[in-house]
């Protein structure tokens, strides 16, 4: 039986407003990022499938996650026909396109919800949660919205208030409604009938919510937070990771399964409970989403330190349901870019070659951030450039510094655009860019490339079973196999000289920057090691 193409994946994600810009207007678009893709084909890196985050009309409150029309390309990013070429010239090079999709909410911009709103009698009235306001104004229920305040919203020009999970320009989808559904399926079969190889699905977790909405119970010991943040406050069990999520999730699937030969559907998912895992991947009969982020154990949240990591590791692995497949993630939109969590006075230039190390070669899927093949790190924004809303909302928090311009070459505008980019680039960094790096063989892109020709070359290392080894303080370390091929992985976590595992002795250094003493690793230092019967 041949083995599903995204189990042996790397997959790389594209944020689009900040990739490449083709036409000066400092923002990202798809002519860009398609003259780009050389970066990330077999010369480059050599990745599997790209995921874009939206690239959909957009009434860009939330950049792309604010949907106008689900089966079109917004103007920034330019037209259908410049997303058939990218795809075309995408599979040129071996790789396919996943894109980002947002079932859990529209835009209020979209012509469904335009229509929604003109009054109970519209045929979509059901399609989004109306409801009239109780006595003295209160809302229908006491969910809040994940960007601050409660998840209700009045509707300016009508009686009732609107479901809004993120800003209230972003309306919650009611899927119950069988019009809603049949709608909402049809737009991701468009691009699939198109050429897309599947989905990541946002916030998939979200789209069952209690048919009563019920109030969803404050959660142990964050009462205080209840005036504050109510969504931070509550334990979560009517408004996500719903019971009735797999049999959604199964529609999902069947209509993926009927419009493509091999479909991959990666769902953004936080468990609140490890139970909730269960829910994302659905039953042989009826199975749900291939792959799915848990976000509640998840490599994006931890220090850098071995033993966090090796917890973290076997928490999510011991979660998953029987035959279920990990994913791994480091960095992405919403998160600080892991080489300035790791490493946050920038005083560890090695550890970005350290993390990609331990990245590429867990049991999993990889998804990697577009930027960390070179280390990018967060840019500090200046208040008066700051966009996201969830800064503006929280100020700190905001996610602008990982979402900034890719860094191609040196010098300025950074060969991403050369207009003024809509984010700061952060200026002239020395070897902080693609151009740079590519002519470097002791570069982090260049490790990157070499890790992944490594997963190519080696099964056990895409496919292999996985076994942590006991090794010194400070030091992660484990062995992958398959079908009697074994490869050995010790990445030293900590602040001194370790040694590596006694294991690992006698193996071939398949790579490694060991700069001291061979079975050494310096602080940052890693070895992959061939354990070959013959090796
Ligand atoms: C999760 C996405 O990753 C995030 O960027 C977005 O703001 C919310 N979902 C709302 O769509
Ligand atoms: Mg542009």
């Amino acid at each position: 039986m041949t083995e599903p193409w995204w189990k042996s994946a790397v997959i790389y994600q594209i944020y689009p407003r900040s990739f490449a810009d083709s036409d000066g207007d400092g923002i990202g678009d798809l002519p860009g990022l398609a003259s780009r893709l050389g970066h990330l084909g077999p010369d480059g890196l050599g990745i599997d499938a790209i995921w874009l985050s939206p690239i959909y009309r957009s009434s860009n409150h939330d950049f792309g996650y604010d949907v106008s029309d689900f089966c079109d390309v917004d103007p920034t990013f330019g037209t259908l026909s410049d997303f058939d070429e990218l795809t075309a010239e995408a599979g040129r090079l071996g790789m396919k396109v996943v894109l980002d999709f947002v079932p859990n909410h529209t835009s209020i911009e979209h012509a469904w919800f335009q229509e929604s709103r003109t009054g109970p009698d519209s045929p979509r009235r059901n399609w989004y949660f109306w409801r009239p306001s109780g006595p003295e104004g209160a809302f229908p229920n006491n969910w809040g919205s994940t960007f601050g305040g409660p998840a209700w919203q009045h509707d300016p020009d009508g009686d009732e208030l609107y479901l809004a999970s993120f800003t209230p320009e972003q309306a919650d989808v009611n899927w119950r409604d069988p019009g809603l559904r049949e709608a909402m399926l049809g737009c991701m079969a468009f691009w699939l009938d198109r050429g897309v190889w599947g989905f990541r699905l946002d916030v998939v977790d979200r789209i069952a919510k209690d048919p009563g909405l019920a109030d969803n119970p404050i959660a142990e010991g964050r009462e205080a937070l209840v005036g504050v943040m109510p969504w931070l406050a509550q334990a979560h069990v009517n408004d996500q990771n719903h019971p009735d999520l797999p049999a959604l999730l199964a529609e999902i699937r069947r209509m993926a399964d009927s419009h493509c030969s091999d479909p991959l559907l990666l769902g953004e998912t936080f468990p609140d409970a490890d139970d909730h895992v269960r829910l994302y991947y659905g039953t042989p009969d009826a199975p749900g989403l291939h792959l799915a982020f848990n976000f509640n154990r998840s490599l994006c949240d931890i220090p850098w330190n071995a033993k966090a990591f090796r917890n973290t590791i076997s928490r999510a692995e011991d979660v998953l349901p029987e035959a279920a497949w990990p994913c791994w993630v480091m960095s992405n939109h919403d998160r600080a870019r892991h080489a300035t969590r790791f490493d946050a006075n920038g005083t560890a230039p090695h550890r970005p070659k350290a993390a990609a190390t331990i990245l590429l070669t867990l049991r999993g899927t990889p998804v990697l951030y577009y930027g960390e093949e070179i280390g990018m790190r967060d840019v500090r924004i200046p208040e008066d450039r700051q966009l996201d809303p969830v800064g503006n909302a929280f100020p700190g928090l905001g996610r602008d510094p990982e979402r900034t311009p890719m860094r191609w070459e040196p010098g300025a505008g950074v060969g991403f655009t050369t207009g003024e980019p809509w984010l700061p680039d952060g200026g002239d960094v020395p070897g902080l860019d693609v151009a740079t790096q590519a002519a470097d063989p002791d570069s982090t892109l260049s490790h990157y490339r070499n890790l992944i020709s490594l997963r190519r070359a080696r099964k056990s290392l895409r496919l292999g079973s996985f076994t942590f080894l006991d090794a010194a303080d400070g030091v992660l370390a484990y062995v992958r196999e398959h079908e009697g091929e074994r490869t050995g992985i010790a990445v030293n976590m900590g602040d001194g000289v370790a040694p590596a595992p006694e294991f690992l002795t006698g193996g071939e250094v398949l790579l490694g920057n060991p700069a001291g003493e061979p079975g050494l690793l310096e602080p940052d230092g890693f070895a992959v090691v061939s354990l070959d019967r013959d090796g």
